[in-house]
């Protein structure tokens, strides 16, 4: 099928290189310029695994292209994927005018059939706003239909997930606009569910802010575990082998970050708010959350008493592995504020640094974790990296200069810290002192 993507970000770009993998003729349309050259001179403006091999193969082989010309390639494609920014206002609420932008240029070119595909994640009813836009720009009185297919793209392994989905949402209401997402999907062969455009917009929302809650629900219970002396991995395996509620996303660490989860937990909340709903669940889970770094904090100010002066050593930057992201990471938030208390900040990340210069100033960023660990007072894991599993713990230990970790992620087992002869602070586990 012939395919136009509007919004060559994160999920424009991988949704684009995928369905050019899956046979479909792709145009990768955006407003920037640098990014569409470097994109056509092979540079990636993300690091996402496997997507630069796909990107220079489809490329290749005349499937996928990167342009600024909307109006062409809106006027060739039979589908029409809006992938534009949502980001948040000030209040929280999801900012819809790249949306109302796309949607406007879409009517004001299109001149045959389109099925025009919400991609964003959107607040429920944006469909509507969608058609309604469209239809008072429809400039050549063109036949279109809206469906909704959210995206479930988790970075660091997003083409694979957009390759083997658990499942594939679509909303949509016409038997043609159904076929045709339909057809476009069936190489995947994952079950679809076909629903309204308000319940899949409803759907991608409720998702997110599900997992949000069960992060946020093991870190209460790893606050309990601390005050009762539990231990919160054992806790989160326990509960994990009982099938209703499942092991994923009961890790317990310093809260959840990143592009997705605190913008759309945030917009779930007011668009709940406009229509009448107070979601009071949802507000704790953002407070818990919220607490859970700054409880973090302490737990650093409790080990080292006097913060200012002291070395700290940071490995991993990114909101989580296998990522260069640091969009509302949390090692902003702690490293700002060891920072303000006159600390002396150290760190490593194996793919975020270069992002993490934009943001962070006076760190001495160094080229291993044992730079990381020399001379430091204190090592702090913020990103659960598998490289630092793998760290000789003796080499740290003589580097540093006092054996203390403080680990946001629980990567290491307290027995063996003790053995190695560290102290240990994880979350809701005894530390090891
Ligand atoms: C998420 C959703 O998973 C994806 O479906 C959606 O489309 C976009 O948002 P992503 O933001 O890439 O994807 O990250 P994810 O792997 O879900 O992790 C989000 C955050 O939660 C990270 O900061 C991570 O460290 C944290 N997290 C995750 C935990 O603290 N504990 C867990 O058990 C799982």
């Amino acid at each position: 099928m012939k395919i136009a993507v509007i919004g060559t970000g994160y999920v424009g770009l991988v949704t684009g290189v995928c369905l050019a993998e899956l046979g479909n003729d792709v145009a990768c349309i955006d407003i920037d310029e640098e990014k569409i050259g470097k994109l056509n001179n092979g540079i990636m403006p993300i690091y996402e695994p496997g997507l630069e091999e796909m990107v220079v193969r489809n490329k290749a082989s005349g499937k996928l292209r990167f342009t600024l010309d909307i109006g062409n390639s809106v006027k060739e494609a039979e589908v029409v994927f809006i992938c534009v920014g949502t980001p948040p206002k000030a209040n929280g609420e999801a900012d819809l005018s790249y949306v109302e932008n796309a949607a406007r240029t879409i009517a004001e070119v299109m001149d045959s059939y389109k099925l025009i595909v919400e991609k964003s994640t959107v607040p429920v009813q944006t469909g509507e706003m969608v058609a309604k836009t469209i239809k008072s720009h429809n400039m050549h009185n063109a036949d279109f239909d809206v469906a909704s297919n959210p995206e479930f793209l988790r970075e660091g392994s997003a083409v694979s997930d957009f390759m083997n989905p658990d499942r594939i949402v679509v909303g949509c209401e016409s038997q043609k606009s159904r076929q045709m997402m339909e057809k476009l999907y069936a190489p995947l062969k994952a079950p679809i569910i076909f629903t309204d455009i308000k319940s899949a917009e409803i759907i991608k929302h409720a998702s997110n802010s599900f997992l949000a809650t069960k992060i946020s629900f093991i870190n209460a219970i790893a606050n309990v575990c601390e005050l009762a002396g539990a231990d919160v991995e054992k806790v989160a395996e326990g509960m994990g082998l009982d099938m209703r509620i499942g092991r994923q996303f009961l890790n317990a660490g310093i809260g959840y970050g990143g592009s997705c989860f605190p913008k759309d937990v945030d917009a779930f909340i007011k668009i709940s708010e406009k229509l009448g709903y107070d979601f009071r669940l949802l507000k704790a889970v953002q407070e818990i959350n919220d607490m859970q770094k700054k409880h973090f904090i302490n737990k650093i100010e409790r080990a080292l008493w006097i913060v200012k002066g002291k070395t700290i050593g940071v490995l991993g930057l990114a909101f989580k592995p296998n990522t260069d992201d640091m969009r509302l990471a949390p090692s902003l938030e702690i490293i700002s504020r060891l920072q303000e208390e006159g600390a002396i900040i150290k760190a490593y990340d194996p793919k975020a640094m270069e992002k993490s210069k934009l943001e962070l100033e006076n760190i001495d960023y160094c080229d291993s974790p044992y730079d990381v660990a020399k001379e430091s007072d204190a090592l702090l894991i913020l990103t659960e990296w598998k490289d630092f599993l793998e760290l000789d713990l003796k080499k740290i230990k003589h580097l540093m200069r006092h054996p203390l970790i403080i680990d946001g992620r629980n990567i290491y087992s307290p027995d063996v810290m003790k053995k190695e002869g560290f102290s240990y602070i994880s979350i809701g586990r005894k530390e090891v002192v």
